[in-house]
C-alpha cells in the first residue's frame, strides 16, 4: 500500500464522503475529503458565464449567486474551470453592498499570507491544474445565516488557431441544477466569420435544445439556456446538475494575402494565415524512444500513430526513423523518398518497434539532426520530431549539455518538436529543448486517445506553406515575435505591437518569407488597416499584452542568469500592470473580518506544479492521472 499525499479522485463514485475508484485491475484507490463542502445548504439561484470574442480574444466572466438558506452561517464554495491558457484578470466578491476585490500582487509578497493561510491547515483557494486543458478556481466565504453572495471571476485568453480553427472551451459545473443558468457567447471578427459549430458534451441529448445560435457575417451569438430539468439530463449531469463543456468552433475569412490587421488606441494586432499556397516538401525524421517504459500500451499505440503518419507523408517528402533506447537504431542510414517501396518497409520496421533498455536522448537527437544536415535541399522544410516517455538515462545525461548539444547540432535550421509521453517526462526539459530550436513541446496525455494525440500533432505540421518568416512593421514599436522558422496551413502567425505616435499613416506592414524556392513578399495594396476606435476599449492593447507576457515567461525559459531575471521583470511589470494571475503574480483576496485571506496561483508548468505523486505509479489507473485537489489524503493499494 502506497500512501499518497495530497490527491483525490474524480471520475469515480461517491459514498459517504468517502470517494472510491472502481477498481482497474489490480489497482483500486479510496480518497477521504477532508471537508465536503455542503451543497445542500446554499443554493444557487443564478449562474451566468458570459464570454466575448474578437480579434480571437476571449474575455469570458462567470457570475454565481448563492444564498444561504440555513438560519445558520455557512461556508459557501465558488469552483469553476478555466482554460489552461487564459490568464484570470479580474475576481470580486459582493456581499451586503460589499466589495471585497482581489489584488494581483508580486508572488514572493503574496507569499507571505499563503504561506499563513497554508500552515493554520487551510488549502487556501488555488488555481490548480485538471485535465489536459483546463485549470481549476475555488475559493470559500462563510456566508452568515439568509445572506447571499455574488462571486465574479474573469479571466482572458487569445485562441490559438489549430487544424484551421479556433475552439472557445467554456466548462459549466455548477455543483446543481441552477434556476437561472446562462451562457451567451458572442463573437465579433472583423474579417467575417467562414463558420461556427458549438460541440462539447453539453450540446448533445436533451441539452442541444437549450442552444440558440445566430450567424451573421461578422458576427455570432450563442446561448445555451438549459432548465433545471435539462441540466440532469446530459450523459455527464445528474442529480449534481451540470458537468461538462461547450465547446465554440469556428474560423474567419482568409483573404490569403497580408491578412487582417486589426488596430485601437496605438496599439495592433495582425492574424497571418494565407492557405492559397503550393505546400513545400519536407524532410522529417522521427525519433522513437523505445526504452523499457514505454512497454504495453505505449509502444503499440506510438506504433499505431507512426503507422498513420506514414501513410500521410507526400511522395515528394523524404524521411528518416529512428528508434532508440540505450543505442541508437537507423531504420536506414539516410534520409529517403517517401514512396510505396520504402513506406512498406518502414511500416513494417515500425511494427516491430519494442520497448527495452535505457534513455539516450542525446545521441539520438544529434543523429537526427545530422541525417537533416547532411541532407539538405534547397526548397524544404526540415523537421523533427521527437517522442519520448523519460529522462535521459544513459549516454550524456547531463540535461544542460545535452541542450547546448543540440542547439550546435540544429544551429537554428529547422525546428525541433518534443512530444512528451505520459507524466514521468521530464516536460521542462524538453520544452526548454524545443523552445531554445524554434519548435514547441507537447504533451501527451496517457490515455485511450494517444494515438490521435500524436497523430493530430503531427498533422499541425504536415503542411508546411513557407518558410523563414520575417513580418516587419515600418512605424511600429514593441513587437512580439516576429521571425517564425516556419508556417503550416491551419495554423496562424499572430503579431502584436505599438504603433509609433499613433501615426496610421506611417504603418506599413509587411510579411517576407520562402515559398518552395521562391521569395514571397505580402503587402497592403489596399488600406486594409482596420481601425476600432469607435470601440474606444483597450482590447488591442491587451491583446498585445498578454501575447508579450506569454513570450517572455517562454523566453525566461531558455535563459539563465542575470538575463534571465531582466526577462522576468519585465514579464512580471506587464503582469501587474494588466493584472495578469501568470505563474510570477498572485491574486490575493482580501475576505470579510473574521474571514482568511485567499491567494490563487497560477501554476507554473504542469510537470513542476500540481501533479499529484500518484503518477508516478506506472499501474494506476489513468482517471487519476490528472487530478489534484486538497482533499487529502488519497491511498492506493496494490
Ligand atoms: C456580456 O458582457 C458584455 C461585455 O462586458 C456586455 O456588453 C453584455 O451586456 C454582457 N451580456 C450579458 C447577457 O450579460
Ligand atoms: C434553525 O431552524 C430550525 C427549524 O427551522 C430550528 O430547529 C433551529 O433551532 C434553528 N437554529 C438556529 C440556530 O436558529
Ligand atoms: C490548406 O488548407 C486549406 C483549407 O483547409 C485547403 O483548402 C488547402 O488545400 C490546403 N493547402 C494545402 C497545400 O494542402
Ligand atoms: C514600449 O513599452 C514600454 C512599456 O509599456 C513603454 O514604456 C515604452 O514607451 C514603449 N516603447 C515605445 C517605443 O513606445
Amino acid at each position: 500500500m502506497h500512501f499518497l499525499g495530497n490527491t483525490c479522485c474524480i471520475n469515480s463514485y461517491q459514498d459517504n464522503n468517502v470517494i472510491k475508484v472502481a477498481p482497474s485491475g489490480s489497482v483500486f484507490c479510496i480518497c477521504l475529503l477532508a471537508v465536503l463542502v455542503s451543497s445542500d445548504d446554499w443554493d444557487i439561484y443564478s449562474f451566468h458565464i458570459n464570454s466575448t470574442v474578437t480579434s480571437c480574444y476571449a474575455t469570458t466572466v462567470i457570475t454565481s449567486r448563492v444564498a444561504n438558506r440555513m438560519n445558520e452561517s455557512k461556508e459557501t464554495e465558488f469552483h469553476v474551470r478555466i482554460p489552461k491558457n487564459a490568464f484570470i484578470s479580474k475576481f470580486r466578491m459582493f456581499i451586503d453592498d460589499q466589495i471585497y476585490d482581489g489584488v494581483v500582487k508580486v508572488k514572493e509578497q503574496a507569499q507571505q499570507q499563503y504561506t499563513e493561510a497554508v500552515s493554520r491547515g487551510e488549502s487556501a483557494g488555488l488555481v490548480s491544474s485538471v485535465g489536459r486543458t483546463l485549470e481549476e478556481f475555488r475559493t470559500s466565504v462563510t456566508m452568515a445565516a439568509h445572506k447571499k453572495v455574488t462571486f465574479e471571476l474573469t479571466y482572458e485568453e487569445l485562441m490559438k488557431r489549430m487544424h484551421g480553427k479556433y475552439e472557445l472551451q467554456i466548462h459549466a459545473q455548477p455543483m446543481q441544477p441552477v434556476r437561472d443558468f446562462k451562457v451567451d457567447v458572442y463573437i465579433h471578427e472583423e474579417a467575417g466569420i467562414s463558420f461556427i459549430d458549438v460541440k462539447g458534451g453539453l450540446s448533445t441529448k436533451a441539452l442541444a435544445n437549450a442552444i440558440t445560435k445566430t450567424h451573421a457575417d461578422k458576427e455570432a451569438w450563442i446561448y445555451f439556456y438549459p432548465t433545471a430539468d435539462q441540466q440532469k439530463m446530459c450523459d455527464s449531469c445528474g442529480e449534481q446538475g451540470m458537468n461538462g463543456d461547450l465547446v465554440i468552433v469556428y474560423d474567419v475569412n482568409r483573404d490569403n494575402g497580408l491578412g487582417h490587421i486589426k488596430k485601437s488606441a496605438g496599439y495592433f494586432v495582425h492574424h497571418f494565415a494565407p492557405s492559397n499556397l503550393p505546400r513545400i516538401p519536407k524532410n522529417v525524421v522521427f525519433l522513437i524512444d523505445q526504452s523499457g517504459s514505454m512497454h504495453g500500451k505505449k509502444i503499440q499505440q506510438t506504433r499505431t500513430a507512426l503507422i498513420h503518419i506514414l501513410n500521410d507523408l507526400a511522395e515528394d517528402d523524404l524521411f528518416g526513423l529512428i528508434t532508440f533506447d540505450g543505442n541508437i537504431f537507423h531504420w536506414k542510414r539516410e534520409l529517403v523518398q517517401a514512396n510505396s517501396e520504402n513506406m512498406e518497409s518502414a511500416k513494417h520496421f515500425a511494427r516491430n518497434i519494442h520497448d527495452r533498455g535505457s534513455t539516450n536522448i542525446n545521441q539520438a537527437v544529434l543523429q537526427g539532426a545530422n541525417m537533416l544536415n547532411v541532407h539538405h535541399r534547397e526548397g524544404s522544410a526540415s523537421i523533427l520530431i521527437l517522442l519520448t516517455d523519460g529522462d535521459p538515462t544513459s549516454g550524456e545525461t547531463n540535461l544542460e549539455k545535452i541542450q547546448s548539444n543540440v542547439k550546435q547540432a540544429i544551429a537554428g535550421k529547422f525546428p525541433l518538436y518534443c512530444l512528451g509521453f505520459g507524466f514521468d517526462v521530464n516536460f521542462d526539459f524538453l520544452e526548454k529543448m524545443s523552445l531554445q530550436n524554434n519548435g514547441v513541446a507537447r504533451r501527451i496525455y496517457e490515455d485511450s486517445d494517444a494515438d490521435l494525440q500524436l497523430k493530430g500533432f503531427y498533422e499541425e505540421v504536415a503542411t508546411p506553406l513557407l518558410t523563414d518568416v520575417t513580418m516587419i512593421y515600418v512605424g511600429g514599436t514593441n513587437l512580439t515575435q516576429t521571425n517564425f522558422s516556419q508556417y503550416y496551413n491551419g495554423s496562424e502567425i499572430v503579431v502584436a505591437g505599438q504603433i509609433t505616435d499613433n501615426d496610421i499613416q506611417t504603418f506599413i506592414p509587411q510579411v517576407v518569407a520562402v515559398s518552395s524556392t521562391r521569395r514571397v513578399i505580402f503587402a497592403n495594396t489596399n488600406d486594409s488597416v482596420e481601425s476600432t476606435e469607435t470601440m474606444a476599449d483597450d482590447r488591442i492593447q491587451r491583446v498585445w499584452a498578454h501575447l508579450t507576457v506569454k513570450q517572455l515567461l517562454d523566453k525566461q525559459l531558455q535563459l539563465s542568469g542575470p538575463e534571465k531575471e531582466k526577462v522576468k521583470k519585465e514579464a512580471l511589470e506587464l503582469s501587474l500592470k494588466y493584472n495578469f494571475v501568470t505563474p510570477l503574480t498572485s491574486m490575493v483576496v482580501t475576505k470579510p473580518p473574521g474571514e482568511n485571506t485567499d491567494v490563487l496561483h497560477k501554476p507554473g508548468r504542469w510537470s513542476s506544479v500540481g501533479l499529484p505523486l500518484l503518477i508516478l505509479s506506472s499501474t494506476c489507473p489513468v482517471s487519476l492521472r490528472f487530478l489534484r485537489t486538497q482533499c487529502t489524503p488519497c491511498l492506493l493499494f496494490t
